[in-house]
């Protein structure tokens, strides 16, 4: 069993907790004590944004003020997750080295303020980070109350100021050795763009260079690179004094700035959700944010903690609505499902001033425990303690792996082809534009239907342990994943693969000789000609052939792939078109294994129907063998022992009933079981 905490080994139910904004409120401070045992919460996260008060002068430390506050929490039971707090700068250091203060993508110095801005190369902030960290693990990393480390928050952005210029330049030099491999690898040649000096290459400024897509590919990587780099400043550190504790960074989903799969370094993946639940159809939102669990899971494949979510509500959208009754503990649970040995919140005590003060919070301004909310909090508590004992460390195990891979997603969303336009930004991707996210959330959604558990890879994890595969518009085969697909399918392994895959290779240069490239026709069975690129009004239709598994006419759309079948079997025709009747869903028998390929964006009524066969037919298990009513889906975790916790979750708002193929134990509720009632938003948990 793998304990992400060592030191408190239990289901985490914590906060993030700004001691440093109540100083001069004694009161309140003695309040927050007996308001945290009182909502059952066991830890919360210190020092987030705290820079200002534990170095109010260049080189003048002050951390008595939070050894009190650790101290203090540790006698009433409470552990704290310590933050590092290069988060935020104080404004001393930004006013005094223009470099830690980010330059945007217009060219532009930002001045002082706000928060998530610094520089990531700055040598100066990495100075203060790497002194500052090393002074807070000299004073307490060794304190029995402090079990993890909470490096700095959400990393993000990018910064395009000299030293990041420089250090992207470095960083090709090392990657590309040449400016010849680099002149080729990105295609220079064309519109007389030839890089004849390291010097003149820059970032994609947002009135430079911005046609080179294997430079745009390129400058995310380098991003990521240096963030994690600037991490590893942070991990160091704190681990060099103190090497058991461990460390972990808060995420955030599918963002698209970072290649979150490089921060597996992290001891401990942790992450911040938010969820615009009733905002439309809570089974959409809830099937998206089990998305989030499993793409935060899946970046060191291990359980993960819950850092943030609000325990009512979000201030940074235009509408701040409450969670309706029973929608806290649905959510909470959900994490757990998902493998989360936590449910923390942003934040504890609401703030006072500034631009968090609407944010939800467990205490809200009346300061007292009298409101909804902390009622909701407290149910969670006791529930989460209830559950601990028997769930701590059972995991996540998944015969499915989803393919979303952040370097496909740069690429395939800043292809100008085959339907160019808007970038996936929303979820519910409304307007023109390519849609890999949706893509990938509409094939993990036809699993989540079923109640199965999922996992996500990227083109650098091992596939082989799975049984089913599925790679939604694999626009980029990188790192040699051409030759995993086919050793996958070759020993017995079922793939499927959609629209617009094996494009190009690692830089973004087009596969020549037919696509899908990197040795896929013959895995496949196919040629894809061409892909006919659909406005939004448009649509066309799958039509089954007699031998396909199910009948009937789908609609499809966006994309429709013109594919020849050579060796594959045809399993649906187009219905209209110049291209009617030919072929958009084969299937190739090949190795021991089975690849299909779906060469258009089919809706989601026929991937409900058509997943039914590939789940059965690569024998993958569903976590109830019963068919579930709409909006209610089921994960499972497993101990070492073998034992399965079966969490039953109905995000439909409305009574739910089902029958059971064994019986169980409702552990919440004590008792065996052979069916449930499950109330709007309610989570059973059975084993
Ligand atoms: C993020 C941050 C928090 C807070 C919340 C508000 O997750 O990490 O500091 O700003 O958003 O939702
Ligand atoms: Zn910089």
């Amino acid at each position: 069993m793998k304990k992400l905490t060592p030191k408190f080994p239990q289901l985490i139910h914590g906060a993030d907790y700004n001691p440093e904004q109540w100083l001069s409120y004694p009161d309140i401070l003695k309040k927050d004590i007996e308001l945290l045992k009182k909502a059952h919460m066991n830890s919360v996260s210190v020092g987030i944004f705290s820079w200002a008060h534990l170095e109010p002068q260049e080189g003048v430390y002050d951390f008595d003020w939070l050894e009190e506050i650790i101290n203090n929490l540790y006698d009433n039971g409470i552990y704290t997750v310590l933050a590092t707090p290069s988060g935020a700068k104080p404004l001393w250091m930004s006013e005094k080295y223009e470099e830690v203060r980010r330059v945007s993508k217009d060219g532009v110095r930002d001045k002082s303020g706000d928060r998530h801005n610094h520089c990531y190369t700055s040598p100066y902030y990495r100075m203060k980070v790497k002194q500052m960290d090393t002074k807070l693990a000299e004073r307490f990393s060794h304190h029995p109350g402090v079990v993890l480390w909470h490096l700095s928050n959400e990393f993000c952005g990018e910064c395009y100021c000299p030293n990041c210029v420089n250090a992207f330049r470095e960083w090709l030099k090392e990657k590309y050795q040449t400016l010849d491999n680099l002149n080729h690898a990105w295609w220079t040649h064309f519109w007389s763009h030839t890089y004849r000096s390291w010097d003149q290459i820059n970032p994609p400024f947002s009135n430079g260079e911005l046609s080179i897509h294997g430079l745009n590919l390129d400058w995310k990587r380098f991003v990521t690179h240096q963030t994690v780099d600037f991490m590893k400043v942070e991990m160091d550190a704190v681990k060099a004094v103190n090497p058991e504790i461990p460390c972990t960074a808060n995420l955030m989903h599918f963002y698209d700035g970072l290649d979150y799969n490089k921060f597996d370094c992290l001891d401990v993946v942790s992450w911040d959700n938010y969820p615009q639940w009733h905002r439309g159809n809570n089974v959409d939102i809830a099937a998206r944010s089990g998305a989030c669990h499993d793409v935060m899971r899946s970046v060191k494949h291990q359980n993960f903690l819950l850092m943030e979510n609000t325990p009512s509500t979000v201030n940074w959208v235009p509408a701040s609505k409450l969670k309706r009754p029973g929608m806290h503990l649905a959510a909470s649970l959900q994490a757990v499902a998902h493998g989360s040995e936590s449910v923390q919140y942003f934040q504890f005590r609401k703030s006072r001033g500034s631009s968090e003060k609407f944010h939800g919070a467990v205490v809200d301004h009346v300061g007292t425990d009298e409101t909804r909310v902390f009622r909701d909090v407290t149910e969670v508590g006791k529930t989460l303690e209830a559950l601990t004992d028997k769930i701590y460390g059972s995991e996540v195990k998944a015969e499915v792996a989803v393919i979303y891979d952040w370097e496909n997603r740069w690429a395939v969303e800043n292809a100008q082809g085959p339907r160019y336009g808007s970038r996936s930004k929303s979820w519910d991707g409304k307007g023109d534009g390519i849609h890999y996210i949706e893509t990938v959330l509409k094939h993990h959604r036809a699993l989540w239907n079923k109640g199965i558990n999922v996992d996500f890879v990227d083109m650098e994890d091992d596939i082989s342990g799975y049984k089913l595969v599925i790679a939604p518009m694999l626009y980029m085969l990188r790192n040699n994943f051409g030759d995993k697909i086919k050793a996958f399918v070759e020993g017995g392994g079922k793939i499927l693969m959609t629209a617009n895959s094996g494009i190009v290779d690692d830089t973004d240069l087009c596969f020549l000789g037919g696509w899908p490239g990197a040795g896929l026709m013959e895995v496949f069975g196919i040629w894809n000609e061409s892909i006919d690129g659909l406005w939004d009004e448009d649509e066309n239709s799958m039509v089954m052939s007699e031998n396909s598994p199910f009948d009937g006419s789908f609609r499809c759309s966006e994309l429709c792939g013109i594919i020849h079948a050579r060796g594959a079997e045809v399993l649906a025709t187009y219905g209209s078109d110049f291209y009617e009747g030919e072929p958009c869903l084969t299937v190739n028998k090949f190795g021991q294994g089975k690849a299909y390929y779906l060469a258009t964006q089919a809706d989601g009524d026929f991937l409900d129907k058509f997943y039914d066969v590939l789940v059965s037919e690569a024998g993958v298990k569903r976590n109830l063998e019963t068919e579930l009513p709409y909006g209610v889906t089921v994960h499972t975790r497993t101990a070492d022992d073998g034992t399965e916790f079966v969490f039953v979750e109905n995000y439909s708002g409305e009574e739910k009933e089902l029958m059971l193929p064994n019986e169980y134990l409702d552990i919440l509720d004590g008792i065996r079981v052979k069916s449930i009632k499950l109330e709007p938003y309610q989570v059973k948990v059975l084993s």
